[in-house]
């Protein structure tokens, strides 16, 4: 009997351990302790059946029994209960609503950063809107140029210094990041027969020390216009014009003899000091002017290299720095800080 009793003992520990829910746990108690069929029941009601002596030895190895399988019992049934309570495992998407359950919609909204142009492309279309009212057509061309397109057609001499490398800079294979918006002149004037009338905003590219006025990579606005009857009278009329627009009817042009190889004659022209208005300041150096770029009339030696005919047509270009007028039109007084990157001085134009 006593090994009947501890083989049942360890047949309820082992039905006990493999219990996984609540349901387990009591049809183990049931099938072990209950009062009608339990199998420790059976055994007890045996009890009688044996010598005297043997009865109460028996018997509280039968009850020590009951009291640790009901122990058992308790503590499996807490362990499942506990257990079944806790929410089950959840899957990722699961895990992903549980943070939107979190999502605090009571909280201001995150506006949306607005960019915006920057100040010297805001002065760039400003200008070409200026042309643009003027007649002239906008083009583009390439910022790599090569030998032909960059010198050459604009009858640039074999040793200027402008192609030195001190100069300019130089890719491999003849090539060359331009160094003027002039390199599209040709471009545009070997698609068209003339008249033509376009205006080339553009970056532009030179070895230049970086200081408060020059900056290695800068923009430039070219002007060209090829017609028949087009003189210099016509030019200035048109930089007058565009002046005038731009900064009030106060402005004047004043042009002063220069050299530039794919005009001729050629001017540097400077406009009316915008800060002082012509009296004579820091900025103007005390003579009411601004150099601002140069012009001329077209060199009838680029007429012919694109194939017009000199003795029927003539033109009038111009270029100019637009960084330059984003200066003056703010007071910056430093190029470098258009280009710094900086939020801060960005965001107040
Ligand atoms: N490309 C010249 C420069 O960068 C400016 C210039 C001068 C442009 C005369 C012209 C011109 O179209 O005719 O200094």
């Amino acid at each position: 009997m006593k090994d009947e009793l501890q083989a049942l003992a360890q047949e309820a520990r082992e039905a006990i351990e493999a219990a996984q829910t609540a349901e387990d746990v009591e049809a183990v108690r049931v099938s072990f302790l209950g009062r009608k069929s339990g199998r420790l029941k059976d055994m007890l009601s045996s009890l009688g059946k044996l010598p005297a002596e043997e009865r109460p030895v028996m018997g509280q190895l039968a009850q020590g029994i009951r009291k640790e399988i009901e122990d058992l019992l308790k503590a499996k049934g807490e362990s499942v209960g506990s257990a079944q309570k806790a929410k089950p495992k959840k899957t990722q998407a699961a895990q992903a609503s549980g943070d939107l359950d979190r999502l605090d919609v009571t909280l201001p909204g995150r506006a949306p950063r607005l960019g915006k142009r920057h100040p010297t492309l805001a002065m760039m279309d400003e200008i070409v809107a200026i042309f643009l009212g003027l007649g002239f057509k906008v083009a583009e061309g390439p910022e790599v140029e090569n030998h032909y397109y960059g010198w050459e057609a604009l009858n640039y001499p074999d040793d200027h210094p402008a192609m030195d490398e001190q100069m300019t800079f130089y890719l491999a294979n003849d090539l060359m990041l331009r160094s003027q918006t002039s390199t599209v002149q040709i471009r545009t004037m070997e698609q068209e027969q003339p008249p033509v009338a376009y205006v080339v905003p553009g970056r532009c590219y030179r070895r230049d020390r970086v200081d408060a006025t020059h900056m290695h990579t800068f923009y430039q606005l070219e002007g060209l216009k090829v017609g028949a009857g087009i003189s210099f009278a016509h030019l200035k009329g048109t930089l007058v014009a565009f002046a005038r627009e731009l900064f009030g009817d106060q402005m004047d042009v004043r042009l002063r003899p220069d050299f530039f190889p794919f005009t001729e004659p050629s001017a540097e022209f400077a406009l009316t000091c915008t800060l002082c208005m012509g009296d004579g300041c820091r900025t103007c150096s005390g003579t009411g002017w601004l150099e601002v770029g140069g012009c001329g009339v077209v060199d009838e030696n680029v007429l012919r290299n694109i194939g017009y005919d000199p003795e029927e047509v003539s033109g009038f270009a111009f270029g100019f720095g637009i960084d330059r007028f984003a200066m003056l039109r703010h007071q910056i007084d430093d190029i470098r800080l258009l280009w710094s990157g900086d939020m801060r001085f960005l965001r107040q134009f």
